[in-house]
C-alpha cells in the first residue's frame, strides 16, 4: 500500500504519516516547506497554494492506492483577512487531488471540520445539513463537496478542536492552556462554546481507519466527548491537580473575533464507532491521560 499523505508537517497529518509507516505502508509526504516531522517518509515541498498542480503531478507519478489531504488553511480568522488564499488552499487543492485520484483510481480521504455547521443544533450527525458561517467555514465546506463530487472513491472526515502534546507539535488551545495551568498562570476558556476535542492522534487512527475500510461518504472523526471549553480545562486541571481558579470563565463574544465561532459544534461519533469499534473515538478522560503522556516524551 502507497498512500500520498499531503499536510505532512501539520498535527494531523505527521500523526498520519507515522502510524502509516508504523504500520509498514508506503508513505510520499508533501507539505509546505522543509520537513518538520520525524517520520523517516518520502517528502516533497508543494505550496499548495502557489502550484497546486504539483500535487496532482505527485499523485499521477506516484500511482497510490490512495490520497489522505491534511493540508488546508487552518487559521479561522486568517481567512477572513485573506479569501483567496482560503479558497486555493480548502477549495481549489482538494479538487486538483480530487480529479487526480479519479484520473489515477486511487481513494482520496479529506479531511474537514466541524465548523461546517452553525452551531445551533449541535450533537450533528452526519445527516445534519451543513450551514457554514464565515469564509474558513465555506470553503472547507466548499472543499467537500469539491472532494465528494469529483473522487470517484472518496471519504471526508470531520475533526475538531485538534491538540497534540508532542514535542514540536503547533500550540493550540490544549496546549497552552496546559503551559499555563503548569506554570500557575491564568487562562481564558469559553463558557459557551461546546466542541468535541479531538487528539491529533487519535484523529489520525480514524481518518487511517476510514481511509482503509473504503467507505464512502461523510465520516465524523471526533472526540467521543461533547464539553464546554471551559469544562475541558477543568477537567486537565483536574488531571494535573492544578488550582482551578486560574481558569477565567469568557464568553465567546466577549473576545469580539474576526470570523463566526459555532457556539454548539459536538459532532456525534456513532458512525465511526460502527465502522471501526466502539472504542476507537476516545471520550475525554482517556484522551487527556494520552495528551499528558505524549508532553512528557
Ligand atoms: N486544528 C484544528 O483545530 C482543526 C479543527 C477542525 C478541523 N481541522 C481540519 O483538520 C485538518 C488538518 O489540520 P491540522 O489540525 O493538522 O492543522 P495544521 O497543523 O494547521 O495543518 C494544516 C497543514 O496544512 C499546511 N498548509 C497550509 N498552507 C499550505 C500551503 N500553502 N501549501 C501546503 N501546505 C499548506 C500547513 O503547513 P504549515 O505547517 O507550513 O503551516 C499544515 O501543515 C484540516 O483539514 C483542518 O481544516 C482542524
Amino acid at each position: 500500500m502507497t498512500t500520498v499523505v499531503a499536510g505532512a508537517n501539520g498535527l494531523v497529518g505527521s500523526r498520519i504519516v507515522a502510524r502509516l509507516l508504523e504500520a509498514g505502508e508506503g508513505v510520499l509526504a508533501s507539505g509546505r516547506g522543509p520537513r518538520r516531522f520525524d517520520a523517516g517518509a518520502a517528502y516533497v515541498e508543494v505550496d499548495l497554494s502557489v502550484e497546486p498542480e504539483k500535487l496532482a503531478r505527485l499523485i499521477e507519478s506516484a500511482q497510490p492506492d490512495g490520497v489522505i489531504n491534511a493540508a488546508a488553511m487552518t487559521d479561522v480568522d486568517g481567512c477572513e483577512k485573506s479569501p483567496r488564499e482560503a479558497w486555493a488552499l480548502n477549495v481549489r487543492a482538494v479538487e486538483v487531488a480530487a480529479l487526480a485520484c479519479a484520473r489515477t483510481g486511487a481513494r482520496l480521504t479529506a479531511v474537514s471540520t466541524d465548523y461546517v455547521f452553525d452551531g445551533v443544533k449541535g450533537s450533528y450527525t452526519e445527516d445534519d445539513p451543513p450551514n457554514p458561517r464565515g469564509v474558513y467555514a465555506r470553503t472547507k465546506r466548499s472543499g467537500e463537496e469539491a472532494a465528494l463530487i469529483l473522487a470517484a472513491d472518496v471519504a471526508v472526515c470531520r475533526v475538531a478542536v485538534v491538540y497534540s502534546g508532542r514535542p514540536g507539535a503547533k500550540k493550540t488551545f490544549a496546549a497552552t492552556a496546559l503551559e499555563s495551568l503548569r506554570a500557575g498562570k491564568p487562562v481564558k476558556a469559553f463558557t459557551d462554546q461546546v466542541v468535541s476535542p479531538t487528539l491529533a492522534d487519535n484523529a489520525a487512527e480514524m481518518v487511517i481507519g476510514v481511509h482503509r475500510s473504503g467507505a464512502q461518504g461523510l465520516f465524523h472523526c471526533a472526540g467521543a466527548t461533547e464539553i464546554s471549553r471551559l469544562d475541558f480545562c477543568r477537567a486537565l486541571a483536574g488531571k494535573l491537580r492544578a488550582d482551578e481558579s486560574l481558569i477565567v470563565p469568557v464568553r465567546v463574544a466577549d473576545l469580539k473575533l474576526p470570523a463566526p465561532r459555532p457556539l454548539r459544534c459536538g459532532l456525534r461519533v456513532d458512525k465511526v464507532r460502527r465502522l471501526l469499534g466502539e472504542s476507537v473515538p476516545l471520550p475525554i478522560d482517556a484522551a487527556l491521560d494520552r495528551f499528558l503522556a505524549e508532553s512528557r516524551t
